[in-house]
């Protein structure tokens, strides 16, 4: 229990410097400091990260910097990037960094380079997106595929359908993507009723080809394309496969020579720079794909070389380790003003919490700190007529992440009032970010309600109702427009913040053990739903299955 960080020095001097902290208000220190927002802002790989409104001084910054120092971090980047097995319990690598290495150094697994291996891929994916792309892949029916369904969940679904998304605007104008994730037949069946069967092309997304949600999934397309068009041979012109499991994609019934490969050592969470990201290549183009990689190259060889606290991921991963774990805050939002990043929250959802929501160290001790935040959020503006209210005047202290586009990425130029508009938007970011700091004191609030021509005893009623207690912290990220190579850095940036987190709290953030049990005892119950098995469950358990078979009996 003793070698646990929050047994160090260190932990005790940042726990002594939060109490000196607590109180303090950041409006005095932007009154101390009229130079605080150039003081802490970087800009790297064309973003801006002002992270000003944060509860901390300068001497916050030195302290995590040794926090850093004292858990070793510059040590363990290196580590990651050299491919050690920095997946201890699975004995892996995490080489996500290979598969963006646009200077293609070498970078090795058990000893072989695996450029070459990760290029071919690149190269046999450029190959078939211009096939699809250029009309040239045709049906069953002899007809050019025009509708992509990625059929996968996770981090097979999640990254690919965050990105799509995202930059839609730079699609190819006679295709259109799909994603189908949860086994609710519902999910599916909303989407097959919008496609053509003979000009659908089905990706089967699955670093296992384990996972019960995609396997159902992509067993009832199946059906349903051979229902449709009335020949299993139809299959092999319908359907490919991402993984790393090539005998189960085989017994599933796809063409092993319509499968796009990766590796074990590629987390999930990980993998859209993969094979994963093959619908992304589909609808954007590989050149454009490879503008998404080489952004993300660019934040590696940030992260591997910036001083620490010139270092955005690190500045990003110390501070929120500064709230998660000294000021005991328990959940962050991310609040995108940018609505093409719509997705970007449920995306960093499983980033951050599959990673980061562990409770033992690497060698298995029981943590006695916090470590994972919640991860929320939703486009900015829309959050502001949801729950911007628990932000501004509710009872948690939740760090805020604003991500800002300077400009929008419109996908038609005949609306007018684009400028109009993003200058709502812009200005809304701001005024947020403002008013979460500097909030509004008893004094000032009773002015503006005298000033609306409250007063006497409804004054006095309102006033408490009013006030803004401020103090919320923020970072503000910027960028100019949201390109392929911007949006490969913001992720990259999101990534390596975790891995800083990481290796704060001493956690492995590449395995994800806590999602085994849930799907094991789910197949117990399914066979239970489907007999009259006696339940040998707890009460409840067993209360809702009952209750589920007789009331199930009474609607057959
Ligand atoms: O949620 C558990 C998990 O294993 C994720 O880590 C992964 O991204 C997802 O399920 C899907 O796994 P697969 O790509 O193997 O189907």
């Amino acid at each position: 229990m003793n070698n646990l960080i929050s047994h160090s020095h260190i932990w005790a001097t940042l726990k002594n410097h939060q109490k000196y902290l607590a109180p303090v208000q950041m409006q005095d220190l932007f009154a101390l400091d009229e130079h605080r927002y150039e003081n802490f802002s970087i800009e790297a790989c064309n973003l801006l990260l002002d992270y000003s409104k944060n509860r901390l001084t300068k001497d916050t910054l030195h302290l995590l910097e040794q926090l850093a120092i004292k858990v070793k971090l510059e040590d363990w980047i290196k580590k990651l990037f050299n491919g050690e097995l920095v997946n201890n319990t699975e004995h892996r690598a995490a080489l996500h960094i290979a598969l963006r290495n646009r200077s293609n150094t070498k970078i090795s697994v058990n000893n072989k380079d695996i450029m070459p291996d990760v290029n071919k891929v690149l190269a046999k994916m450029r190959d078939f997106s211009n096939i699809v792309r250029d009309g040239k892949w045709l049906g069953y029916t002899g007809k050019p595929i025009n509708t992509i369904v990625n059929i996968g969940i996770g981090g097979s679904d999640l990254g690919p359908a965050m990105v799509n998304r995202a930059l839609r605007v730079y699609q190819h104008p006679s295709l259109q993507s799909h994603f189908v994730s949860n086994v609710d037949n519902s999910h599916l069946d909303d989407i097959l009723q919008k496609i053509n069967p003979e000009t659908t092309l089905f990706i089967v997304a699955s670093k296992t080809f384990t996972t019960q949600e995609t396997l159902l999934n992509a067993q009832t397309a199946r059906n349903w394309l051979i229902d449709k068009l009335g020949d299993d041979a139809a299959v092999a012109k319908h359907f490919v496969a991402v993984s790393t499991a090539t005998q189960k994609v085989v017994e599933f019934g796809i063409d092993p020579a319509n499968m796009f490969g990766f590796w074990d050592w590629v987390g999930g969470r990980y993998s859209l720079w993969s094979a994963i990201g093959l619908p992304i290549i589909v609808m954007i183009g590989m050149d454009q794909f490879e503008e998404l990689l080489t952004g993300a190259h660019k934040l590696d060889q940030h992260f591997a070389t910036a001083p620490l606290l010139e270092n955005m991921p690190v500045l990003m991963g110390l501070i929120d380790v500064w709230y998660s774990s000294f000021f005991g805050t328990t959940s962050q939002a991310v609040l995108p003003y940018d609505y093409t990043l719509k997705l970007f929250p449920a995306y960093l959802q499983q980033l951050v919490m599959e990673s980061l929501g562990k409770h033992v160290t690497r060698d298995g001790n029981s943590v006695d700190y916090a470590t994972c935040p919640v991860v929320w959020g939703a486009p900015g503006n829309n959050g502001q007529h949801a729950f911007y209210q628990l932000l501004h005047q509710g009872t948690h202290i939740i760090p805020t992440d604003f991500i800002v586009a300077i400009e929008s990425n419109k996908e038609n130029n005949d609306n007018l009032s684009s400028a109009e508009h993003q200058n709502a938007v812009l200005s809304n970011a701001l005024a947020q970010s403002h008013v979460l700091m500097m909030g509004r004191n008893l004094e000032k609030t009773k002015q503006s309600l005298i000033d609306m021509g409250i007063q006497g005893s409804d004054l006095t009623q309102q006033l408490p109702h009013r006030v803004f207690p401020g103090n919320q912290p923020s970072n503000t990220i910027v960028y100019k427009k949201l390109t392929p190579q911007v949006l490969g850095t913001l992720i990259a940036l999101y990534e390596h913040k975790v891995f800083v987190q990481s290796v704060c709290w001493d956690i492995n953030p590449f395995d994800q053990w806590g999602v085994e049990l849930g799907k094991n005892v789910a197949n117990t119950l399914l066979s239970e739903l489907q007999t009259e098995n006696n339940n040998t469950h707890d009460s409840s358990t067993n209360g809702l299955l009952n209750y589920i078979k007789v009331n199930r009996r009474d609607m057959l």
